[in-house]
């Protein structure tokens, strides 16, 4: 089985009880989705995007990925949020955090344009200067502040180094099919561009163009990825909610909500799934953290962030659960091997491999955590590959649609998001803004 829920460590908190009683909510939300009957019923293009995807755009991107890896030292992603996330995730869950030093054949990737550090743009064009670069540029409405900036400099850099027709070369923007400035600029000079499909929301759109084109070109199998998605889609639409484990996720930690715990982590054991975890923070909090409700969805790595959060979490306030994504089979492992001296102390581990302790490690925190009053909701993903990864983003996404719906909200959009946007266009004299800039300025300390 690709992925396994595994409710053992959070039976005593979560009971039978509990489960039986938020069914029929979960039946209703299960409905409400699949009926399209629901808020946000205009972004539901994900759930059936793994086989309904457009089969010719997908073979153009792996066609610019191809043209890409063999004309540039480095790929600069730029964008923000959803426009971003999900690409660097998938690439360092399957390729490693340290992808660019091992990257086989691939260009460097860097990401840009996820936040305005001066001193971080500063360094990535440095890094760029006198090597050939490719520049893939990502925003749904094509109008974000941080990617749009980002995109100026090293448009003009691309410009400066090919020319103005050379720079097209080294250009993909990935956008609105018909709207939105970025879409505009990109007809105007000739840029080859991806569509962002409209009903498909930027935190939900890591299997379309928005992250298939960078996660090409750092050499994955985007097929199987696909593939992994199209199968949990067929697994997780079985109407028995009450054995349907995407819902039943969705369900218990709902239960859990209600029962206090405000703050679900998202714990992996694997380093490389770091980034997993702010995808996974980004798809709940935006879904689900509005009308003065949802989790807080945070994320740790584990051992590395027991020795900096382990105290709290096993003995601060008890408004935390966990998810953790324990992967089954690594992608590599290391016997440790006998000393005769034991001047180490450690022979007591010798013929054990790395990921046994990694599993121990596991197993001994869940305990300890759950006798702290800390349950853990456990999946089980059998590895570290892209058909299981798929298959994960499915799981979660739907996961995150039927829990927003259960909790009664729209987990579609996001307008809180705007609030800052539109302080920062008044505070930065932005035409249309005039309005809000004097009584911003007032506020300012
Ligand atoms: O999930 C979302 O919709 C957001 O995080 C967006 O992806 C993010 O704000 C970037 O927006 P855009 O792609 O329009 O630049």
């Amino acid at each position: 089985m690709t992925l396994k829920l595994n409710t053992g460590y959070a039976d005593s908190f979560v009971t039978a009880n509990d489960m039986s009683a938020i069914m029929p909510e979960v039946e209703a939300a299960f409905k409400t989705l699949h009926e399209g009957t629901g808020m946000g019923n205009y972004s539901l293009g994900w759930l059936d995007l793994p086989v309904n995807y457009d089969k010719a755009e997908f073979e153009a991107i792996k066609k610019a990925a191809e043209k890409i890896r063999s004309t540039s030292d480095i790929l600069i992603v730029i964008g923000i949020g959803g426009s971003y996330l999900g690409a660097r995730a998938v690439i360092e869950f399957i390729k490693s955090a340290n992808f660019n030093s091992r990257r086989n054949g691939a260009p460097e990737i860097y990401f840009a344009g996820n936040s305005i550090s001066s001193s971080y743009l500063a360094q990535l064009v440095e890094l760029c200067e006198g090597r050939d670069f490719s520049v893939n540029v990502i925003s749904k409405s094509g109008e974000t502040t941080e990617p749009a900036v980002a995109f100026k400099i090293f448009r003009q850099m691309l410009e400066k180094k090919y020319g103005k027709e050379g720079a097209k070369e080294h250009i993909f923007a990935t956008t609105d099919k018909t709207k939105g400035r970025l879409k505009e600029l990109s007809d105007k000079n000739g840029y080859q561009t991806f569509v962002v499909p409209d009903d498909v929301g930027g935190r939900y759109s890591v299997l379309t163009a928005v992250g298939l084109l960078p996660i090409a070109v750092a050499g994955i199998d985007i097929d199987a990825l696909m593939k992994g998605a199209a199968d949990a889609r067929v697994k997780y639409l079985d109407p028995d909610v009450a054995n349907n484990d995407c819902c039943k996720y969705a369900a218990m930690r709902n239960v859990m909500y209600r029962k206090g715990k405000k703050i679900e982590l998202a714990v992996s054991y694997e380093p490389a799934f770091a980034m997993m975890g702010e995808w996974f923070k980004q798809l709940f909090g935006e879904s689900e953290g509005k009308n003065g409700k949802g989790l807080f969805p945070a994320s740790a790595i584990f051992s590395t962030d027991l020795h900096s959060l382990g105290q709290y979490v096993q003995q601060g306030e008890r408004h935390i659960f966990e998810t953790v994504v324990f992967i089954n089979e690594p992608l590599a492992d290391i016997e440790i091997s006998a000393d005769p001296e034991n001047a180490d102390g450690l022979n007591f581990l010798a013929g054990k491999t790395v990921s046994f302790i990694n599993r121990k490690a596991f197993e001994a925190t869940a305990i300890a955590h759950e006798d702290g009053g800390v349950p853990s909701i456990v999946l089980e993903l059998e590895r570290e590959d892209e058909y299981s990864l798929g298959w994960l983003i499915y799981f979660f996404e739907k996961a995150c649609a039927v829990s927003g719906y259960i909790l009664g909200i729209n987990p579609f959009n996001q307008p809180g998001v705007e609030d800052y946007k539109k302080n920062m266009y008044a505070l930065l004299g932005k035409p249309g803004h005039e309005g809000r800039r004097e009584a911003i300025e007032r506020r300012l300390k």
